[in-house]
């Protein structure tokens, strides 16, 4: 069956299938209307079965025994009885019904319509962590709306739960704000790119842009809903800000830049040109996130707070007399007064603010909490102060970085990270997992998130090409209840179920990376990138 992310217990008791026909029902007991609409329209366009709804063939029910994401799902000669405690549990339970009948059950369209069977089969599962992530950079380069869309149905088929959307950055502003036009008139593209690493100043001559309405952004949550996936928006401050205020220069430190003559970034690294701490800016990002807020109804807000190079700050006579009237000791301390005032604004309103783990510096406002990637130190120190986790640590889990040593990976950036090396990522590190407190601290992790920065993915393919199959990798460490000590992880097993898993991405029109290198048009001769040695594994 070769089911990835591998479920908690399988067992077959009878040997036996159970074969669907054009008279096989489709049922679930009210609650789980989503879930059977979903079920019957992924099954249906595969097969061509119309799984008419009544009782019999395959049912879908709630049982209050189970955990929200628990579920149990039992195929024997009267069918295929899904059963969880929710119905996330129940759409999850669906995503390893539909794996059990093959790769060509991830098609579109029947390229076949007889011969579907399911294993007789008795699984339990349920999920090690509640926050299993996927990061897509939309601000670097700009995915179309409809890529999006089939991101989720890509990252729902590996059964993570959220997609945190990078919306905005120095290079590019994504999201309508209705009382702010120019953030998408201005901020949303750019003259031209750079082209591979920075060290190369190399750039095409071609304008780049694009961003979804509010109305594309309900569509997109809508969407992942159906597919019990929470969209988080980033939209970040005070650092990676260029784009924003290219649009409205009195965002910036304009006593020591002329703002006015700013652009959209048009190069890849840290910007210097970071926002003006004034109550007009503070005022400013209210007004935006009050849209961001009206469109996503996540309790996490991300604001970044990653990347702020304080230069300006230390420059500027302005930010100087602020830092004296607030009262703050430096530049770091009116950082942290700056995501201060945003997670009190955002706690006022029912959200929890996260952050990169930047924001402990100078102190974290209580309650928010942090995305480590700078490894696991910020993790491991949010963690023990009594703040939620999400370990994202760069050295593990960044798509964007290479996933393997040779000369023909494109635009090679950042460490190895090959698909064994995501199989033994463990987000969970031994210091915290070692510690007395009755598991307290380890418990803080409440889950992981893998990466794709797109300054070198420049459109789906390559975002296909970084993100696979190392994603299917990382499912399986953010769901399953693998050995907590990478070692001791059977790679050979996950290996050998990745045959079945390649002809699942193939069934799903996913360009992912060939386990022996990159087929020659995923390579990108002469664009220099900027690999960088290490790290060990834990
Ligand atoms: C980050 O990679 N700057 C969060």
């Amino acid at each position: 069956m070769d089911l990835i992310p591998a479920p908690l217990s399988v067992t077959r008791p009878e040997t036996g299938e159970f074969a669907l026909d054009a008279g096989t029902p489709l049922t679930a007991e009210p609650g789980l209307e989503g879930v059977e609409f979903w079920l019957r329209a992924a099954l249906g366009a595969a097969t061509g079965l119309p799984l008419r709804p009544g009782p019999g063939g395959i049912e879908l029910r709630l049982d209050g025994s189970l955990a929200p994401e628990e579920y149990r799902l039992s195929v024997g000669a009267d069918g295929a009885r899904l059963a969880a405690g929710a119905p996330a549990g129940a759409f999850r339970a669906a995503q390893t019904l539909r794996q059990l009948l093959g790769p060509d059950a991830y098609r579109r369209a029947p390229v076949r319509r007889t011969g579907w069977a399911l294993p007789y089969v008795e699984i339990a599962d349920a999920p090690r962590f509640g926050w299993r992530g996927a990061l897509l950079d939309v601000s670097r380069h700009f995915l179309p709306k409809a890529d999006v869309l089939r991101f989720l149905d890509l990252i729902a088929a590996h059964k993570l739960n959220v997609l945190h959307l990078h919306l905005t950055d120095d290079q590019g502003w994504r999201i309508e704000i209705e009382r702010y036009p120019r953030l998408t008139e201005v901020a949303s593209w750019r003259d031209r790119s750079m082209v591979g690493f920075r060290d190369a100043q190399r750039h095409d001559e071609r304008p780049h842009g694009g961003f979804y309405t509010q109305d594309d952004l309900r569509e997109i949550v809508a969407y992942a809903d159906a597919r019990h996936i929470t969209v988080v928006p980033e939209i970040d401050l005070p650092g990676h800000s260029q784009a924003a205020i290219s649009a409205y220069p009195e965002l910036g430190n304009t006593d020591v830049v002329d703002t006015a003559e700013l652009s959209v970034w048009t190069d890849w690294g840290v910007s210097a040109n970071i926002l003006n701490p004034s109550e007009q800016t503070l005022r400013f990002y209210e007004g935006v996130l009050e849209e961001v807020l009206a469109i996503f109804p996540s309790e996490f807000v991300h604001l970044g707070g990653d990347e702020c190079p304080k230069d300006q700050w230390r420059a500027s006579p302005a930010v100087q007399a602020r830092i004296k009237e607030l009262g703050l000791a430096d530049e770091d301390e009116l950082q942290s007064w700056f995501i201060r005032h945003f997670d009190r604004w955002l706690a006022d309103r029912g959200r929890r603010l996260i952050g990169w783990d930047e924001i402990l510096e100078g102190g974290l406002a209580p309650g928010a909490a942090v995305s480590s990637w700078r490894g696991y130190e910020g993790g491991v120190a949010a963690a023990k102060a009594g703040h939620d986790v999400v370990m994202c640590p760069e050295q593990h889990v960044y798509l964007d970085h290479r996933q393997g040593p040779g000369e023909d990976e494109p635009i090679p950036v950042g460490f190895v990270r090959s698909l064994e090396d995501v199989y033994r990522f463990e987000p969970v590190p031994p210091e915290l997992s070692a510690l007395d407190d009755d598991g307290a601290a380890a418990a803080r992790v409440i889950g992981t998130q893998a990466n794709l920065w797109t300054e070198f993915a420049d459109d789906a393919r390559d975002v296909d090409f970084r993100t696979f199959p190392r994603l299917a990798a990382f499912a399986e460490v953010a769901w399953s209840d693998l050995p907590r000590d990478p070692a001791a992880r059977d790679w050979a097993d996950f290996e050998r179920r990745m045959t079945t898993h390649y002809a699942r991405l193939d069934a799903l029109g996913v360009e992912y990376r060939p386990a022996d290198g990159p087929l020659p048009w995923q390579r990108r001769p002469g664009v220099l990138g900027r690999p960088k040695e290490g790290p060990g594994n834990l």
